[in-house]
C-alpha cells in the first residue's frame, strides 16, 4: 500500500526552523520578494545568500522531531513517498527513502549560467565570489517565486498512484504544490494534519486532524495501522 505525504514548514516547526506565515514567521521579518525572487537576486545578491546562510545555521542546528521520525517510520508497513516544500533536510536526516524537494534544497547550490551544474555545500556558508566551474556566481538551489518547479510532474505521478494522501503542516497557499491534492482519487482517504486547518473547497474523503505535526502523526500512524495492517 503506498502513502503520499506532501509536507511544509509547519512539520519541522517542533525542529525550531521557523514557518513563513505564522505569527514570528519568516515573511514577518523578510520580503518575500526581496529575498526569494529572481528580481530580488538581481538587485541584491548579498542580501540573498546572508538570508540563505542564516537558514542553513539554523537548519544545521535542528534535528528531526517525532513527525519526520514517524513518517520514516512508517516505511517499515507502507511505501511511503514524501513530497516537501521544505529545502531543509529533515526528513532525509529522520531516515525517510523518498523525498521530493518541490521548491529545491537548501545544502545545494548551483551555477547561475547553467542550472543543471549543481553542487553539495558543506557547512553554512555561499558569499559573493563562490563561483561555479564556468566562473559564475553560485546560487542557493532554490525555488524562487515566479519560477518554474522541475519536480512538479514526478509529484503528480506519484499522488495519481498513491493509496493513501496525507497533507501535513502547509497552508496551502503556494501553487503549484498547493494543488496536489486536487490530484488525488475522489475515493481515496485523505488526511490533513495542522493545527489550524486551512481554508479548502469540499473534497472527497477528506478527514481533518486538527493537532500539531508529532501529535496528528501519532494518531495518523495508529489509524492506519489499526486500518490497514
Ligand atoms: N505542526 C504542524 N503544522 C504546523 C505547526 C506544527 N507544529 N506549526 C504551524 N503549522 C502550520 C500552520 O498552521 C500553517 O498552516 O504549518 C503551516 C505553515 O504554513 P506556511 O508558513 O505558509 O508554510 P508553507 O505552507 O510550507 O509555505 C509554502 O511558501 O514561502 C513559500 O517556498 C516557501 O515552501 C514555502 C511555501
Amino acid at each position: 500500500m503506498k502513502i503520499v505525504v506532501l509536507t511544509g514548514a509547519g512539520i519541522s516547526a517542533e525542529s525550531g526552523i521557523p514557518t513563513f506565515r505564522d505569527n514570528n514567521g519568516l515573511w514577518e521579518g523578510y520580503s518575500a520578494m526581496e529575498v526569494a525572487s529572481p528580481e530580488g537576486w538581481n538587485s541584491n545578491p548579498k542580501l540573498v545568500l546572508d538570508f540563505y546562510n542564516e537558514r542553513r545555521k539554523n537548519a544545521l542546528s535542528a534535528s528531526p522531531n517525532l513527525g519526520h521520525k514517524i513518517l520514516a517510520d512508517l516505511e517499515k508497513h507502507f511505501e511511503v513517498c514524501i513530497i516537501t516544500q521544505n529545502i531543509d533536510n529533515l526528513h532525509e536526516r529522520a531516515g525517510s527513502s523518498t523525498v521530493i524537494h518541490l521548491h529545491g534544497e537548501l545544502f545545494k547550490v548551483r551555477s547561475t549560467v547553467d542550472e543543471t551544474s549543481i553542487y553539495d555545500l558543506t557547512g553554512w556558508e555561499l558569499n559573493l565570489g563562490d563561483l561555479c566551474d564556468k566562473g559564475s556566481q553560485l546560487r542557493p538551489h532554490v525555488v524562487w517565486f515566479g519560477e518554474p518547479v522541475p519536480m512538479m510532474d514526478l509529484a503528480i505521478r506519484e499522488v495519481l498512484t498513491t493509496d493513501i494522501f496525507v497533507v501535513v503542516g502547509t497552508s496551502l497557499a503556494v501553487y503549484p504544490a498547493a494543488g496536489l491534492i486536487h490530484y488525488v482519487g475522489q475515493a481515496t482517504p485523505k488526511f490533513i494534519i495542522d493545527p489550524k486547518i486551512p481554508e479548502l473547497p469540499k473534497i472527497p474523503n477528506l478527514h481533518f486532524i486538527e493537532k500539531i505535526g508529532s501529535e496528528g502523526l501519532l494518531e495518523l500512524q495508529q489509524h492506519l495501522l489499526d486500518t490497514f495492517k
